[in-house]
């Protein structure tokens, strides 16, 4: 497939980039800052807030499917969120429709779930609950993509990421980890499992901790491999840790990051 990844110089691009590579794809990188050392695909500094500048990429590119990652992976103003996680998923969607590209994979995250108390199992039917402005700008984000499925007939498929890291480092890692090798795992799925329709799953790894469902990542043909388990031991306890396991959103969940949603002059 030749596959359009926005956000491509971001920790997971760099990562997701050569993994789809290996695996026969072909990427075409977006971002608003230049292409890392040692990609040499073609490259589109653009904002992807910018429906004029996305929709000139699709005019130049022959694309099969898109794959977004670009957007603040952190807590911002409510504006800020909107503009950075659902602007640029409608900019994206309006140039698929324009231009007949039928599917998008999306670095959802688990904070737009995150205000969830702690259960037995969370499952994607769950109903939105975000931790954070992020975190509605996720849910908000899926919404747009759940409409342009409804009404398109597009494929959009939301992975609801956990802890994209090297390795865990917390306690709370050792249930939301998202290995490197699982990632890939996971966005193949999603780009090449027949028909989804809308559909979210969870972006973990098969981690003897979780208590996020993988059914519906199965469902859609991601078979995680890895697990956090074995990073156990070089973990340490820490206080925070208990606050931290009370919902899906950890840290995002807890009073730390209450703010106001409109920074004001
Ligand atoms: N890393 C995680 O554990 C995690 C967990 C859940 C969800 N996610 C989501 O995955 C995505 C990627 O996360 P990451 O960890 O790689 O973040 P990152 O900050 O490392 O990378 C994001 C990239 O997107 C680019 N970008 C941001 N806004 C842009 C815009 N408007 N136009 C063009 N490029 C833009 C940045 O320049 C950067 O290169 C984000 O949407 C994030 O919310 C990440």
């Amino acid at each position: 497939m030749r596959v359009l990844v926005t956000g491509a110089a971001g920790s997971i691009g760099r990562v997701l980039t050569p993994g789809l590579v290996d695996r026969g794809h072909e990427v075409v990188g977006l971002d608003r800052v230049p292409a890392p050392d040692g990609n040499d695909g073609p490259w589109h500094l653009v904002d992807a807030a910018d429906p004029d500048a996305v929709a000139a990429v699709f005019a130049e590119e022959r694309l099969d499917a898109v794959v977004h990652l670009a957007g603040y992976p952190g807590e911002g103003s409510l504006p800020d969120s909107l503009t950075s996680h659902v602007v640029t998923t409608a900019a994206l969607l309006d140039a698929m429709v324009e231009h007949d590209v039928r599917r998008l994979v999306y670095a959802s995250s688990n904070h737009a779930v995150g205000r969830t108390p702690r259960t037995d199992l969370l499952t994607t039917t769950t109903r939105p609950r975000p931790d954070t402005f992020y975190g509605v700008g996720k849910v908000a984000a899926e919404a747009v993509m759940s409409l342009y499925a409804d009404r398109y007939g597009l494929d959009a498929v939301a992975c609801r990421i956990g802890s994209f890291l090297p390795e865990p480092e917390t306690v709370r890692h050792l249930s939301t980890w998202l290995s490197h090798d699982d990632c890939v795992r996971m966005v193949e799925a999603s780009l090449t499992t027949p028909a989804p329709g809308f559909a979210a799953l969870y972006g973990i790894s098969a981690n003897t901790r979780g208590w996020w469902d993988l059914e519906a990542g199965r469902a859609l043909g991601y078979d995680p491999q890895d697990d956090a388990e074995e990073f156990a031991d070089r973990i340490d306890r820490r206080d925070a840790d208990d606050a931290e396991a009370a919902h899906v959103g950890g840290p995002f969940a807890t009073e730390e990051f209450y703010r106001s949603a409109l920074d004001r002059a």
